[in-house]
């Protein structure tokens, strides 16, 4: 058991109290955000006066060689300390003795706490809009190619009107850039730097917080003290909007698990992103596809733990808190994992053109279509409306189609159809002819088409982010 306090206690922790309370078996994932807000406090913490230069290159320099020596695995992160904060402290006073122990003036782990999730959750933010901008590429690229792939659309699960691949496609590609828009805003919004906050109020040293956030950064500090350290709103936000893509996700993947399903047969998924039964020979099963819209379910649950564990908290710091960690931290691997493996499975998936085009011809999509033609003609909606709709359910007791009926069997029903029924409600004439903004048809798609390439040329995934090497300050960081 190693704890940074203990000076006020007569006895020693209990050690299932101890094993209860500790967070070293997660928050050693903060490693790294632990160093480097340790060293920007440190510079700023010199620059200030608080330090000597001495002892700020003493403690940068011990913090650096446990950073190396971690990340080349000469340095174990052990789990007898209580958090990543302890273990990184006693190393660095193990280390370089009393210069160390100066490190942590004028902070709490309360904000330093706050301000490794913030750095953490910060990265993540960028990694997951850029895995959002690969996957709107690979979107793009199959809308490109299916201009003219011909099939249903539905609603109710019914077949309604035709549309295209490119045309459905296109949803999804405008579900995932709103995602990438709420990571932009999120991004923004969370990039405060809570450091200086101190345990609740603040400290007496003369920090400059500017500075400090500017080393890392951060658009700037936080405004007050508590909310700096009981603020997890930014992490809420984002659970949030990852439940968002991952609802987007499954519904994604329930459409290609339909698709896929010996009934519709429009697509194949490759065989390496495919997987067997051990009892069935014949099986082939879309389990990617399923894992992903199941695993959806535990970033809605990573959600609402937090939102839970927040809402009768008194400000500010409460151990509660503590619990952002791990649910937070599964919510980041999952969205990555499923983001990266479900647009590796679109990237192989063969789709049945033919399959595709025939099931869209069966079903009666034309039948608006049919009812517009007949609008055409002089015969009001409301009235043609009702003549198709005879004319499907003699067509159901036929057994046939509308485009299979005789010009003489139309007539019967209503003497407006002409010999150019035909080809106006041919499944090519349903979908070219729908060339309202945002429709199927092959103008408004190429429309559609361009817009989205802009939209994927424009610059970096946040605006006004630079790279963390390209940074004001970062080498001064690096240094220390
Ligand atoms: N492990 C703690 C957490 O994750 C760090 C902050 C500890 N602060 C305290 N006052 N005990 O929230």
């Amino acid at each position: 058991m190693a704890q940074l306090w203990g000076g006020r206690f007569t006895k020693e922790t209990d050690q299932k109290v101890f094993a209860f309370n500790a967070s070293i078996g997660f928050d050693r994932r903060l490693f790294e955000q632990d160093i480097q807000g340790s060293i920007a406090h440190v510079i700023m913490l010199a620059r200030q006066g608080i330090l000597t230069g001495e002892e700020k290159d003493s403690i940068t320099g011990g913090l650096e060689s446990i950073r190396r020596d971690v990340e080349e695995g000469r340095l174990a992160i052990e789990e007898s300390y209580e958090d990543i904060h302890s273990f990184v402290e006693a190393k660095l006073i193990e280390r370089i003795g009393e210069p160390g122990k100066k490190m942590h003036t004028g902070r709490s782990r309360n904000d330093q706490v706050a301000l490794d999730m913030r750095l953490y959750t910060r990265q993540v933010v960028l990694e997951v809009d850029s895995l959002l901008k690969e996957l709107l590429q690979r979107i793009l690229d199959t809308m490109e190619e299916h201009i003219e792939t011909y099939m249903p659309g539905f609603t109710h699960l019914q077949k309604a009107q035709p549309t295209t691949l490119a045309h459905h496609y296109g949803a999804y590609f405008e579900m995932f850039r709103r995602d990438r828009e709420r990571m932009a805003d999120i991004y923004h919004r969370m990039n405060a730097c809570p450091l200086g906050a101190g345990a609740l109020a603040g400290t007496t040293y003369p920090l400059d917080r500017e500075y400090a956030a500017g080393l890392m950064g951060f658009a700037g500090p936080t405004h007050n003290s508590m909310d700096s350290v009981a603020d997890r709103d930014y992490l809420i936000e984002f659970l949030a909007a990852l439940s968002m893509v991952m609802m987007h996700l499954s519904r994604f993947s329930e459409e290609i698990i339909l698709w896929n399903s010996n009934e519709y047969q429009f697509v194949e998924i490759d065989d390496a992103f495919s997987t067997g039964s051990s009892i069935m020979p014949q099986k082939k099963n879309p389990d990617i596809a399923e894992l992903v819209r199941g695993k959806t379910g535990r970033v809605y649950g990573a959600l609402m733990a937090l939102l839970t564990t927040m809402k009768g908290l008194p400000l500010a710091y409460n151990k509660d808190m503590q619990e952002d960690k791990e649910v937070a931290f599964d919510a980041f691997d999952t969205v990555r994992d499923c983001l990266e493996l479900f647009g590796e499975m679109l990237g192989t998936l063969k789709f049945r053109k033919e399959r595709m085009a025939a099931s869209a011809m069966n079903g009666f999509t034309n039948a608006t279509d049919a009812a517009d033609y007949l609008v055409g003609k002089g015969v009001p909606f409301r009235d043609a409306h009702g003549i198709i709709g005879r004319l499907v359910l003699y067509c159901i007791e036929k057994g046939t189609s509308i485009d299979a009926l005789s010009l003489e069997e139309l007539q019967e029903i209503s003497p407006d159809f002409q010999a150019d029924v035909y080809d106006a409600i041919s499944l090519r004439a349903c979908v070219e002819r729908r060339l309202t903004l945002g429709g199927p048809g092959i103008l408004a798609m190429r429309e559609a088409i361009e817009r989205n390439r802009a939209y994927l040329m424009q610059e970096g995934c946040i605006p006004g982010q630079q790279a963390r090497e390209d940074r004001p300050g970062a080498q001064g960081l690096e240094a220390g």
